[in-house]
């Protein structure tokens, strides 16, 4: 037996490791390299209603901790993703196709395309901190991310939906509760959490946008703490993001609720063999810990 294979939304996945949609990972050849690391499944860059260049640079900066990006969802738009469809259907590994909108109607639109592009599952992005109209607006109010469920379960066919969720409000939990009761198959906590950089020579915001995403070692302990209070609120798996960079990080997320694992700035700071050096470390904790199986590390640190 594996001792790390999971299921996640119907999909077996051979280790808990995902391949997190964001800022690495925006190729079919990029995520075909996260697979050749060990990755347990891979979320696409997200896809658009139409084309758009994303945010001037400079959009991502490396912080001490962390990194800052504001890359404003540059995206071909779903329709010019054909040849990009051909390269994801020789994937070895589920993919998961993030995508986003600005409208409750966009969000309906690219998810009837993309579910019959027969993903893995589609991951709505209603929490992007950097776009004024596509992003995080959705992920604040539960009715609004709820109205968002609704519209995607309507064309999504059997294609499962999860929904990735900002932890820049105190209503993630709320957030999370409105999209299991409006059909969602999955929650996906978090994205990144809001901050900024000021350069103090130049007297400006190191970014173009001013504002940026944080994520990276510095946000674990957030989103080791929304994951635990959603999975104490909700039913449906949750794929725990927010600065996993090792094994040990691995296995506190799937403690804390997490039934699968996101890896992105990971990628940036240990490469893109990330996800099997998290594996072998999270087995080796595992054998000299009692635990036989990935699957029972979620929600081990509950009462
Ligand atoms: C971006 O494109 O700005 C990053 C993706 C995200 O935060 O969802």
């Amino acid at each position: 037996m594996n001792p790390l294979g999971v299921s996640f939304c119907g999909s077996r996945l051979r280790n808990p490791t995902v391949l997190a949609s964001g800022i690495l990972g925006v190729t079919a050849a990029q995520l075909k390299r996260a697979e050749e690391g060990g990755a347990g499944a891979v979320t696409t860059k997200s896809i658009g209603p139409e084309e758009r260049s994303g945010n001037r640079n400079p959009t991502c900066v490396a912080l001490p901790h962390g990194l800052l990006n504001a890359m404003g969802l540059p995206s071909p738009g779903y329709e010019a993703m054909g040849e990009e469809w051909r390269q994801l259907k020789k994937m070895k590994v589920p993919v998961f196709a993030s995508i986003y909108g600005a409208s409750v109607d966009d969000f309906r639109r690219v998810a009837a395309y993309v579910a019959d592009k027969k993903p893995a599952l589609i991951e709505l992005n209603i929490s992007c901190p950097n776009t004024a109209e596509h992003g995080q607006a959705f992920g604040f109010e539960p009715s609004v991310a709820a109205d968002v469920v609704e519209a995607v379960k309507e064309v999504s066919g059997r294609v499962p939906v999860s929904v990735k969720l900002t932890p820049n409000t105190h209503k993630t939990v709320a957030v999370a509760k409105a999209c299991e009761e409006a059909g969602a198959d999955a929650i996906c906590a978090i994205n990144t959490v809001s901050g900024m950089a000021i350069n103090i020579e130049a007297r400006k915001p190191v970014l173009s946008f001013k504002k940026g995403g944080y994520s990276g070692p510095a946000v674990k302990p957030i989103a080791v703490r929304c994951v635990y209070e959603i999975y104490e609120a909700v039913e449906i798996p949750i794929l725990g993001v927010g600065g996993i960079t090792t094994g040990r990080d691995a296995i506190e997320m799937m403690q804390a609720g997490a039934s699968a694992v996101g890896i992105g700035s990971g990628v940036y700071y240990r490469g893109p063999n990330v996800f099997r050096l998290v594996c072998d470390e999270m087995r080796e904790w595992m054998r000299g810990n009692g635990f036989a199986s990935a699957k029972s590390l979620t929600g081990a640190a509950h009462d």
